[in-house]
């Protein structure tokens, strides 16, 4: 996710301005940049990659005395990760910088280079300098001209904009996407994506509402919603900074699954119409003569791999294999060119799949990467991408970008089908109805955390855990035993619940502990037997369902959703939190969990 500071008032403000945007380096990024406006002269600079290189372009500079600063850290969402595409983006006159996504970019692109703006970069959010400009050239005032601009743009924005046009003002808007606006007892004005870059500044903030819009000037604040000016509710600012860039939970991990609804709201955005899946700039060529997939990877990106390769087949009708990327390297793969390669890494930097995608290239298949970070290796050498749009994941323990993988996977699975003719136009509808329904099941439910909280001292012990599923919860049971392992250090497998019987029973008794996942909208009475099974030789069974399920030992009763996706995801809340829970009573450490690191970049 983008970081965006803000400030207006008379101290130093490129220090200002660098301090803030560390404070926001949490949120992970591939660039930075800031403007300044003081009198009459504008000034900006940007670079790509770390901060310290922006630091370096800007060593020499330093701008004392009343003006307004703004300055944004860029996690690439659209075009790559470089200069041009560094916010602010420049008109004649003006300055923004964007955090989120404006799905109308497109159209208002151009609209506007039919009236004669050239555009530098890729992105999307270059539209509103050159748009907040057209109005001035149409003879509207600066706030007139801005708060029209607000009014074009659809999707999720936090934007600051200054201009030359009104050299005592920043102008701000928010949708969906946080911005905070501050003031100091010495009437300065802070903007910031979060609380840390504020603390040690403002002392009362506005955690801003959706659809609001305003300006700033020294000690004041005007915040507008549908042209009527609100009164601003100041709330007393939090003073730790770590918890603040924990946003109040207890671990990065925490946050993380918390965070999953909103960033499965920027996973879709842009890519759902009514009717059809958008796969951003992947032209529908690229798909010809593809009759089969192959997707490889590791870890929790090989679970989301393996569900989506139900869907590929159920869905696209087309033929789907899935590999570990490690086994794969070295069995001597046969590969048609006919195939397409799937790499998924969260990170783009794991060895052994980039590894695997450079066999797949090597062999002349064509390639697409689902990948979290735009300015990784696997990224660079992919021929298609597309982005997660989870923003950095801190936790060692993969779970937002899990979720937002198998929502990436199961659109190109509604796109492939499409565009292979196996898929009516009814169901792609209704799957994408579904589809847009996925970031309210992600939304975790607080009753069930604290059910999750509470029982979660019943199993840390014992020798060992079962998850087990069907079909697409299946790879559910796997990813659910891997959270658990890794951040509990507690033995756990996945299995296939129709798999028990041949072996696995064995190990039933009172101290085995077996997760299931029986959702009623996929074989709920063969997982049932096979649960009935395992508890009638005593095993102690933890049922996740929405139909009750007498014989469970805990049972955690689900919202009973009428899709098996929507299950899914409901579940795989369920199972992130069930790990963390454990951890913590263990007293792990849940975000840093021993003998692992975040990123496997060696074999
Ligand atoms: C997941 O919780 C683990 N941290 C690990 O299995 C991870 O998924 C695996 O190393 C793959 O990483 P990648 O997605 O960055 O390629």
């Amino acid at each position: 996710m983008c970081g965006i500071v803000g400030y207006i008032g008379e101290k130093e403000k490129k220090k200002i301005i660098l301090k803030g945007l560390k404070e926001l380096e949490y949120r992970g990024y591939d660039s930075a940049g800031m403007a300044i406006l003081k009198g009459n002269d504008i000034t900006h600079f940007k670079a790509v990659g770390k901060l310290k290189n922006l630091e370096e372009k800007t060593k020499n500079f330093t701008s004392e005395g009343f003006g307004l600063a703004i300055g944004h850290t860029r996690w690439a969402t659209h075009g790559k990760p470089n200069e041009i595409n560094a916010h602010p983006h420049l008109g004649e006159y003006s300055y923004v910088i964007h955090n989120g996504i404006i799905e109308n970019h497109q159209e208002l692109k151009n609209e506007l280079q039919e009236k004669g703006f050239s555009f530098l970069s890729q992105t999307d959010s270059e539209v509103i300098v050159h748009l907040f400009e057209m109005f001035i050239k149409e003879g509207f005032g600066a706030f007139e001209a801005f708060e029209k601009t607000v009014k074009k743009l659809q999707g999720a924005y936090a934007i600051l904009l200054i201009s030359k046009v009104d050299k005592e003002k920043i102008f701000f808007a928010k949708n969906l996407v946080p911005l905070i606006v501050g003031k100091s007892s010495e009437n300065e004005i802070f903007f910031s994506s979060s609380d840390a870059p504020l603390i040690g500044y403002a002392q009362d903030v506005v955690y801003l509402h959706d659809k609001t819009y305003g300006y700033a000037q020294k000690g004041e604040i005007n915040i507008y919603e549908n042209s009527v000016l609100q009164k601003p509710k100041f709330k007393k600012l939090s003073i730790s900074k770590l918890s603040a860039q924990k946003e109040g939970f207890r671990f990065f991990m925490e946050k993380e699954i918390y965070e999953q609804s909103a960033v499965a709201s920027e996973t879709l955005m842009g890519r759902v119409q009514k009717n059809r899946v958008i796969l951003d700039d992947i032209d529908d060529s690229f798909f010809n003569e593809i009759n089969e997939i192959k997707i490889c990877a590791c870890g929790t990106s090989y679970h989301a791999a393996l569900a989506s390769s139900y869907l590929f087949e159920r869905v696209s009708k087309i033929k789907c294999s899935v590999e570990i990327a490690s086994e794969f390297r070295y069995k001597e793969p046969l590969l048609k060119n006919d195939t397409l390669f799937i790499v998924i890494s969260q990170s783009g930097e794991t060895a052994d799949t980039l590894q695997a995608l450079k066999m797949a290239k090597k062999a002349g298949l064509k390639t697409l990467a689902v990948c979290n970070v735009d300015n990784s290796s696997i990224v660079r050498i992919s021929d298609e991408i597309l982005l997660t749009r989870a923003g950095i994941e801190k936790g060692v323990a993969s779970t937002k970008a899990f979720t937002t993988q198998f929502i990436v996977l199961w659109m190109l699975a509604l796109k492939l089908g499409e565009l292979k003719g196996n898929l009516g136009q009814n169901i792609v509808e209704s799957e994408i109805e579904t589809l847009l329904k996925v970031p309210a099941v992600l939304k975790v439910d607080e009753k069930i955390h604290e059910k999750i909280r509470r029982l979660s001292k019943r199993y840390l012990h014992g020798h060992g855990f079962f998850f087990i599923g069907r079909d697409l919860f299946f790879p559910l049971a796997l990813e659910g035993a891997l959270k658990l392992k890794e951040i509990s250090y507690l033995h756990a497998e996945g299995y296939p619940a129709g798999e028990m019987k041949h072996g696995p029973i064995a190990l039933a008794d009172s101290e085995l502990f077996t997760v299931a996942l029986m959702p009623k909208t996929m074989l709920y009475d063969k997982v049932k037997s096979n649960v009935e099974e395992l508890s009638a030789r005593d095993a102690t069974i933890l049922a996740l369902s929405p139909l009750e399920f007498d014989i469970a030992d805990d049972f955690i009763k689900t919202k009973g959703y009428d899709h098996p996706m929507l299950e899914f995801f409901e579940m795989s809340v369920i199972v992130q939190l069930l790990a963390l829970e454990i951890s913590v009573r263990l007293g792990n450490d849940v975000d840093m969990p021993r003998n692992l690191a975040k990123s496997v970049t060696v074999e």
